[in-house]
């Protein structure tokens, strides 16, 4: 296990009607004039923005609002928010919806306050020293912005998205209400479960030995999403699944599953450009990829994949041939992605065979040219996973 540091400072508000709070919670954080920042409509809606504007009145707080984020949320969007709370003097950014709305919320808090174009951040040529207040009020399980330290855009002169990561963009308060999610389409929580799911991977797959904390916290949250999606679809009405797929989502990318363990990052790296060039639904980009990377991956750390499948995707518990075991914990795992209505390969997400290389060469790399760390990805591996995924099917399980 490797030493670390680790602060996650955002007082979580769980439970049914809570957004009621958010004036109240705003005012606690000391905020005088607030900007609400929202998608493309769906809290108009769904009453969600309504309601927050009613308990921002009742504490007396001044605000403006600005929608508009597009799921995949560009620069342009956080140009102009940044502009405006500069001229309205805006000290409190309030982001509601999916990860989109919310990581356009975290750039325009971190924005206004660096004195310089905001990319430089995003682009790793500057850090970033402080922001405005930040709250949330989340209404996708999927991504865990709520309390993640990331937040990712995408610029829109070359679609190229990138992320992030400070402690800054952990937020001063996030307020969860599963029932907000009751006005969700089936297939966005399909994706969200994926993303959720893949937050987890990119800490499960790791060489640093003796973490057999983490190890079982992962284990936990997979066994978890495996459990409530399906419920969750089965019967929309159920408060439970829709709750535990909530913490879940947060508890996955929070940070805490990654404590004193190498994360990852390969297959989310090589998922946003998928995205950028698509404009696919993330979660639905990594379940496309996982199956391939996953079957790539496997000769370098057979243990790894057999224990995974033992503890999380194959009931019978006979791991003999781990080589034979992690195969089919892959197998299962495309299994839970198609029954969820996901697809498991790229060109059933839409990809065109002709852009694999075009999307190879624009993956974030490390310095020194490698993409991850569970098995740093040299430029032949991008290509090999990216032109395994596109027909990836069960049957190159047997390939
Ligand atoms: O824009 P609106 O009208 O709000 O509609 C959204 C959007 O069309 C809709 N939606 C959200 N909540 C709803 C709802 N519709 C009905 N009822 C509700 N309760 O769902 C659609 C998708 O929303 P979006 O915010 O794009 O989805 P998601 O939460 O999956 O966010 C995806 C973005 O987050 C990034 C992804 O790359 C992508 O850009 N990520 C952010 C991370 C982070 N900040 O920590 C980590 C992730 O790995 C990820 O990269
Ligand atoms: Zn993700």
């Amino acid at each position: 296990m490797l030493d670390f540091q680790y602060h996650s400072p955002t007082q979580f508000v769980f439970g049914p009607d809570r957004e009621k709070e958010a004036g109240a919670r705003c005012k606690a954080c000391a905020a005088k004039r607030v900007l609400i920042h929202y998608g493309s409509g769906s809290v108009i809606r769904s009453g969600l923005l309504q309601r927050v504007e009613d308990s921002l009145q009742a504490a007396g707080i001044a605000y403006l609002k600005l929608g508009g984020a597009v799921p995949n949320p560009h620069d342009t969007l956080v140009y102009e928010g940044i502009d405006l709370c500069r001229r309205e003097n805006i000290d409190f950014v309030l982001g509601i919806g999916g990860g989109s709305a919310i990581d356009s919320a975290k750039a325009i808090a971190i924005g206004t306050c660096y004195d310089g174009d905001f990319w430089d951040l995003y682009s790793q040529r500057a850090q970033p020293a402080s922001r405005l207040g930040l709250g949330t009020i989340v209404t996708l399980p999927a991504t865990g912005t709520e309390g993640s330290n990331s937040s990712v855009i995408t610029r829109t002169a070359d679609l190229l998205k990138r992320g992030l990561r400070s402690d800054l963009n952990r937020p001063d308060f996030s307020i969860i209400n599963p029932c907000l999610t009751e006005t969700l389409p089936v297939w966005q929580i399909a994706c969200g479960a994926a993303d959720i799911i893949s937050h987890v991977l990119e800490r499960y797959f790791t060489r640093t030995e003796q973490v057999t904390l983490t190890d079982h916290l992962c284990e936990g949250v997979l066994k978890t999403v495996l459990e409530v999606t399906p419920q969750i679809l089965a019967d929309p009405d159920a408060y439970g699944p829709r709750a535990n797929l909530m913490w879940a989502s947060t508890i996955a990318h929070i940070g805490l599953l990654g404590t004193g363990r190498q994360e990852d990052w390969s297959v989310h790296a090589l998922e946003h450009e998928l995205s950028a060039l698509y404009d696919v639904a993330h979660g639905a980009g990594l379940a496309a990829l996982y199956p391939a990377w996953m079957q790539y991956l496997l000769p370098s750390d057979p243990d790894r994949f057999a224990r995974l499948a033992c503890q999380v995707f194959v009931s019978e518990r006979n791991c003999k041939d781990h080589q034979q075991f992690g195969l089919d914990g892959i197998r299962q795992m495309a299994r839970f992605f198609s029954k969820i209505g996901l697809p498991v390969n790229l060109r059933d997400l839409g990809v065109r065979k002709e852009d694999i290389n075009k999307l190879a060469a624009k993956v974030k790399r490390n310095p020194d040219g490698s993409c991850g760390h569970y098995l740093p990805l040299q430029d032949e591996d991008i290509l090999a996973i990216y032109e395994m995924a596109y027909d990836w099917s069960e049957s190159t399980l047997n390939r």
